[in-house]
Order: structure tokens, then sequence, then C-alpha cells
């Protein structure tokens, strides 16, 4: 039988997730898990890289966990683990830094934006956010690493990085290919419908987060910007509001972009945003209360973590003793 793929990606335990997070990556990590060998984490490491309150770190991170296994990601087919778990990421990222230079760093464009942000905290771990993304997917070998297109550039150095260990010793990592989120099933800004749907966003009317109630869904998609032709139609360019209302109610309800148009011919915005709304809530009601059992029971998740961290740290620690060795780390007899 041939070996499965691998395949690694992660998530930093902050804010809450956006119907635009489930659909971009958790959807999808769903439907990868039964092709590839999966590697799923918690960033937390990357987390620290902006000012964090550490109870809410802590606690999102048990949130995620149980939020991910939720959606249908499968701890069985899976790992799942906490970056922080696996001392590994820390190590590895170290001898990553000797051989990648700090003009390289100090180009990257999320570096730039995040300093220009958080201009009172422009710290060591910011610009060296890169190379400990770099440190997570080359300790497992990954060849595949499915990301947003705001994280194609990390992947871009994580490729260089990777080449360039290969050149300078011998071929020890695997050169990852990225997988950048599927075009037609982007989700935007319900008040900016321009801007991609952010946790972050300046209005936190234009989110949807995956932990919001049922009114709260239904009085933002009421709020949410359309137009002024009273016409339900799919027309992005036109139409930017309306037509993303029709993606979110498509992929929410499993129809198609057609058939949803089709559904409210006639019909006023009023009733149209009513129907989105409670398509979000039905779809995502059922995952909050999955979440919320999964949180009570506290003993599962740590097993979750526990059985995660193990099977990550043996993958990984098996790339470091191979990196230590070529790098001239004298290691006795381990
Ligand atoms: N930087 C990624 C993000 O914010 C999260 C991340 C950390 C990641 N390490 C990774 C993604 C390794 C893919 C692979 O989205």
């Amino acid at each position: 039988m041939e070996e499965k793929k691998v395949l690694y990606s992660a998530v930093q335990p902050t804010n809450n997730l956006t119907i635009g997070n489930y659909v971009g990556a958790i959807r999808n990590w769903v439907q990868l898990q039964d092709e590839y060998r999966c590697y799923y984490a918690i960033a937390n490491m990357h987390a620290i890289t902006v000012r964090q309150d550490p109870a809410a770190l802590r606690k999102n991170t048990l949130q995620l966990l149980a939020l991910y296994i939720a959606c249908g990601i499968d701890p069985e087919k899976c790992v799942l683990y906490v970056q922080s778990h696996v001392p590994c990421h820390a190590e590895l990222a170290w001898v990553l830094n000797t051989i990648t230079y700090v003009g390289e760093m100090e180009r990257m464009t999320q570096f730039k934006d995040k300093s220009a942000r958080h201009a009172e905290n422009i710290n060591m771990g910011l610009m060296d956010y890169p190379v400990l993304m770099a440190a997570d997917i080359l300790l497992y070998q990954a060849d595949v690493v499915p990301v947003g297109i705001d994280q194609r550039q990390h992947l871009e150095i994580t490729r260089d990085i990777a080449i360039r260990f290969n050149n300078r010793y011998s071929p020890t990592f695997t050169v990852p290919e990225g997988i950048y989120g599927k075009v037609g099933a982007k989700i935007n800004d319900l008040q900016d419908p321009s801007k991609k749907m952010s946790k972050s966003g300046d209005d936190p009317n234009g989110a949807i987060f995956l932990s919001d109630d049922r009114d709260t869904v239904i009085r933002k998609l009421r709020r949410a910007v359309t137009d002024s032709e009273a016409c339900v139609r799919y027309d992005p360019e036109n139409k930017p509001g309306v037509s993303n209302l029709l993606s979110i109610y498509s992929v929410m309800t499993d129809k198609s972009i057609e058939e949803s148009q089709k559904e409210f011919e006639g019909k006023g915005y009023g009733e149209f945003k009513l129907a989105v709304g409670e398509a979000v809530a039905d779809r995502i009601e059922p995952v909050q209360a999955e979440q919320k059992r999964l949180l009570a029971d506290k003993g599962y998740l740590e097993s979750v973590l526990k059985s995660g961290a193990e099977q990550a740290f043996r993958t990984a620690r098996k790339t470091l003793d191979k990196v230590y060795r070529k790098i001239g780390f004298y290691q006795g007899d381990r």
C-alpha cells in the first residue's frame, strides 16, 4: 500500500473563529483527513508574538480543540495537538534561524503590517514568526500545507529555507507545496463586502462568529449591507453585498448558487436576510452544542492532546535528530 502524503496546518488560538474560517479552513480540513496523514496544530507559540491575555489564551486553546472536533475533525484519524507541547518546534526554529537572513524577514508583508499595527511591540518573535512556521511544517516532512492566501509568502519562505538547508547539508526536508483556499467559497465582511470576513475586522457586525447565538446571527444579517435594487441576484461585481449573502446561504445549506438565487426570486431583502440568518444558525447550532458537550468532558479533551503530542513528538524528534546530526551537534549515543 502506498503511504499517505503528509498534510500540515495550524490555527492560532486567538479570538473567535468566523464562519469564513469555517468555510475556508476547517471544512476543508475535514474533507482532507481521509486522503492525507494530517497534522493539525493549535499554534499558541505563534499567538504570543502579539500581546495575549494569558487566561484567554489558555481558555481559547481548549475551545478551539473542542471546536475542531465538533466540526468533524476526527482525533482517531488526525494528529491534533498544541504546538508548545512539542518542544522540537522551538528547537528546529533556532537552527533554521541561522540559515535565514534578517533582510528576508524584514521584507515579509505580514511582519510589516503587524509592525505598523503593533508599533509598541515589534518583538523578535514577531519578526521570527515565519521561521517558526517553517519549523512547524518541516518537522513533519509535510508534502502539502492548506492555508489562506495571506500565508502564501510564509510558505514560499518555508520552501526557500528547506531548499537552502538541503543544499547546504544534504537532502533532509521535504519541500512542501501550499494549497490555497478554493476560490468561490470565500466569505466577505457583512458591512464591507469588498473585504474578507475577518476575526479582527473593524466593525463587529461585519463578521459572524461560530460562537454567535441565533439572535445575534439574525441581527447581524438584518444589518448586512445590500443595495437599492431589491433583487436577489448573484453578481459580485455590481451587487457585492447580496452576492456575499447568497454565497453564505449556498455554503450553509449545501445548495448551489443558482438554486439559492431561484429560491429568492421575487422576494424582498428582508425575507432573504432572515432566511440566510436561519440557515447560518441552523448550521452552527449543532456544532456549538457538540463543542459545549466536549468542553464539559475535559478528561477526553486532555487525552486527545496527550496522544496528539506523543504522536507529533515521535515524528518531529526523528527529523530534529537528523538535523542535529547533519549540522554537527554531538549527540553521544542518541
Ligand atoms: N500562521 C498561520 C496563520 O495565522 C498559522 C500557522 C502556524 C500555520 N504554523 C503553521 C499554518 C504551519 C500552516 C502551517 O494562519
